[in-house]
């Protein structure tokens, strides 16, 4: 079964509700006709209100960049699955690289997060990616299989197939050294493989993204990979252009 590919721009620390305003109206125009590609803006919470209303109606969703895992209670400076679905955010952004680096977060936290996400109606993206010394080591499948088998640990097989993974290898993030076609395409098969272990009838239904200095000219290669399903783009999505460029990309190798 054919998967629709799907473009993620993780905004990261970037943009004020202005800011936002203004890319947006960038980005509309240049999306409209992204046919038979999902396309999700993931910015700070403070914009996902503006964004949510001024994205109403376009191919545009709009994700969260984090999430308790609790649907309330005393986390001083958190946010829960409730409080996105009460303003219409479609999807969150779980475990990416920085909230496991800076931030502490576990996959026992994760697998937590993803079950509450998806329990409140919200798409969860479920990053794992291994650091370069482990990709040295040798230890790349080992960290893959820990962190997709510990984060998905809570669900049944159809949930299973509701979560997207992005794998972004930790040495390729904002670094500019993109995997090799090679690489993306081995470790995207192995997560594959990881998931089909637990929901025979999910796998060939969960997308899987690579993410890690994507960029307009490298995304035509990355996407016409077999099993890479999207990407997942952070310093590239900042701007509308260049953001519009992956996802015309993507529509490409949709078309192909
Ligand atoms: P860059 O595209 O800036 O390398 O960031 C990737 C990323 O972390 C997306 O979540």
């Amino acid at each position: 079964m054919a998967r629709t590919p799907f473009i993620a721009g993780n905004w990261k620390m970037h943009k004020t509700v202005q800011e936002a305003e203004d890319y947006i109206q960038g980005l509309l125009p240049r999306v409209y006709s992204a046919d038979g590609v999902d396309v999700a803006i993931c910015v700070p919470f403070t914009a996902l209100q503006a964004m949510v209303d001024s994205t109403r109606g376009s191919r545009v969703e709009v994700f969260a960049q984090n999430m308790h895992e609790a649907d309330h209670g005393a986390f001083t400076g958190e946010v829960a699955a409730p409080m996105l679905t009460e303003i219409d955010v479609h999807g969150v952004v779980l475990g990416h690289s920085e909230r496991r680096q800076y931030f502490n977060e576990t996959d026992k936290a994760l697998s937590y997060k993803v079950l509450a996400a998806l329990d409140a109606g919200l798409k969860p993206i479920l990053c794992v990616g291994e650091t370069e010394e482990e990709r040295e080591r040798g230890d790349t499948e080992r960290k893959l299989r820990h962190q997709v088998q510990e984060g998905l640990e809570r669900l049944s097989s159809d949930q299973i197939a509701a979560v997207t993974v992005a794998y972004e290898p930790i040495w390729a993030i904002g670094t500019g050294k993109v995997a090799t076609p090679e690489q993306a395409q081995d470790a995207i098969a192995f997560i594959r493989a990881l998931i089909n272990d637990k929901a025979p009838d999910g796998a060939p239904l969960s997308r899987i993204l690579y993410g890690g200095s994507v960029s307009p000219d490298g995304a035509p290669e990355l996407l016409a990979l077999p099993d890479v399903d999207g990407a997942l783009v952070g310093g590239a999505s900042l701007e509308p252009e260049s953001f519009a460029r992956i996802v015309d990309a993507a529509v490409q190798v949709a078309a192909a």
